[in-house]
């Protein structure tokens, strides 16, 4: 195998050489996992169209341990393997680019021997006596012959690997040595000749830059992991927290709707025995009848309420124009407003133009809005309603001048069954948050004890529908 090179002139071998390299060089290309590429390049090393050694092995630092480690090794185990291997070889694959294609990245399943042994090596970079460190400290190759007999050959390395004589070069990248290469002639028993060593060295740079873009590779996809690991796990808890919530909601629910079905389930209980006790008494049974009637309607009403909540349809929006809906709304409420000594103001925007809503829900939402109003001005006030617009949003204010609200009160208002009124079910403020989410915007409060409140909304515009980048900094109390 090695004939070639005795018989061929200086240009024919220098070309050669470049075209191996070209080769190898292609060949290391095809792969960034880092076992398969260590593999490709032992294979290169040893393959008998390429650099023909017998054996190869590579070594890696490990910085954090500060030792450097076996990682691969390729060669046979025993003489007679090697004539195998080179028969088999030299049979059917003269040429160097279909030798890479069958045995570069084919890892045999099972670690050979020689790979074994190479693996259980792992030196100190702290032996400054050992030839393999100072292949790295110097960044320089080193060429042993009678390694017996040499004080940089440790005596367990040269039990290990029984080499006589054998080649370290160091696998530098960018500047930094990142590992070595070792090479022997071992069972083949050449002369390790020096242009060989200088084509392993030009091999070796070419296979350092392979090794530290598959390691960054590695790195890279390890991060990815991570973070693909990271999602997941963000989404579970997610997940598990939105089941949590609306479980928690559901109970609250329940616990809500039983504390307020008890109270008038006694009463009619009380008034239905009354008026079966004294049926001929109509004075009584005028009086429970009007009771149990009273009672059965609160519960309705509840009812109503309960049901509401859990039922708000997707909004079916429309073109609308928001003005006309507030308007028709104010003049629903007009004798409640008169009675409460409320005045209402308005301040709307020219520019404002019409935006997708769904009519119904948003007439609940100004329902909502206003009743909550009325209920904070007790002696009487004001509702200032101002529309206006930025880039993504039409934003309506609706003002009043009640009672206002705490830090605890505006924390909680929109939290279903939160409420501070007697006969209130405390869905109102969470129904409107819903609605203007639902619609893609939000709701914001702004209140001070004994001066008022704003309930501010964000109502998306009709071009802006289908990208809203910008959604507008929250101020005190956002939805
Ligand atoms: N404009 C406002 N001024 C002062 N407090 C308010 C105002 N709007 C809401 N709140 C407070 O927020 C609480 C929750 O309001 P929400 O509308 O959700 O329930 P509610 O009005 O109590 O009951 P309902 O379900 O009948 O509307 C109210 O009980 C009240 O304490
Ligand atoms: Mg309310």
């Amino acid at each position: 195998m090695l004939s070639i090179w005795e018989d061929v002139t200086q240009i024919e071998k220098q070309t050669y050489e470049l075209s191996i390299l070209r080769q190898v060089g292609q060949a290391l290309q095809r792969t960034l996992n880092l076992p398969e590429l260590l593999h490709l390049i032992l294979t290169s090393i040893t393959a008998g169209c390429a650099l023909g050694f017998s054996r190869a092995m590579v070594f890696l630092i490990d910085p954090e341990k500060n030792v450097l480690e076996g990682k691969v090794g390729v060669g046979p185990m025993s003489e007679e393997e090697a004539r195998a291997v080179w028969n088999e070889i030299s049979k059917d694959h003269a040429n160097l680019e279909a030798f890479l294609e069958k045995y570069g990245t084919n890892i045999p399943h099972e670690e050979s021997s020689f790979g074994k042994m190479v693996q259980n090596v792992k030196i100190p970079l702290t032996e400054e006596n050992n030839v393999l460190v100072k292949t790295i400290r110097e960044k320089k190759p080193f060429k042993i012959d009678n390694a017996w007999e040499n004080p940089l050959v440790p005596k367990d390395f040269e039990e290990t690997f029984q080499e006589d004589s054998f080649v370290t070069v160091p696998l530098s990248a960018k500047g930094r040595v990142i590992g070595i290469i070792v090479a022997d002639n071992k069972y083949s028993e050449f002369p390790i000749e020096d242009d060989r060593v200088e084509l392993l060295m030009l091999f070796a740079n070419q296979a350092a830059l392979a090794i530290e873009n598959a390691e960054a590779y590695k790195k890279l996809e390890d991060k990815v992991a991570q973070l693909n690991e990271a999602f997941e796990r963000l989404q579970e808890a997610q997940d598990r927290l939105l089941r949590s919530e609306r479980l928690a909601v559901i109970g609250k629910m329940a616990a809500h709707v039983a504390h307020e079905i008890r109270n008038p389930l006694t009463a009619i209980g009380g008034f239905a025995r009354r008026i079966l006790e004294h049926p001929d008494d109509t004075r009584k049974v005028k009086q429970g009848a009007e009771i149990i009637s009273k009672e059965v309607n609160r519960l309705e009403k509840m009812l109503a309420n309960v049901l509401n909540f859990t039922k708000i349809a997707r909004p079916f929006k429309k073109s609308r124009d928001i003005h006309r809906i507030i308007d028709e709304v104010i003049q629903l409420h007009d004798p409640l407003f008169k009675d409460h000594k409320i005045t209402i103001d308005k301040s709307y925007s020219q520019d404002l133009p019409e935006i997708l809503v769904d009519e119904d829900q948003m007439r609940q939402v100004f329902t909502n809005i206003f009743t909550n109003s009325i209920y904070s001005m007790t002696k009487g006030g004001k509702i200032l309603i101002t529309t206006g617009l930025d880039d993504a949003y039409a934003i309506i204010d609706i003002q009043d001048t009640g009672i206002g609200m705490p830090e605890e009160v505006i924390e909680n208002m929109f939290n279903p069954f939160y409420t501070n009124r007697q006969g209130g079910t405390g869905l109102g403020m969470a129904v409107t948050q819903k609605i203007i989410q639902e619609h893609e915007g939000k709701v914001e409060v702004i209140s001070e004890v004994e001066k008022g409140t704003i309930f501010r909304i964000y109502l998306p515009l009709k071009n802006q529908e289908k990208n809203l980048t910008k959604i507008p900094e929250a101020t005190p109390q956002s939805a």
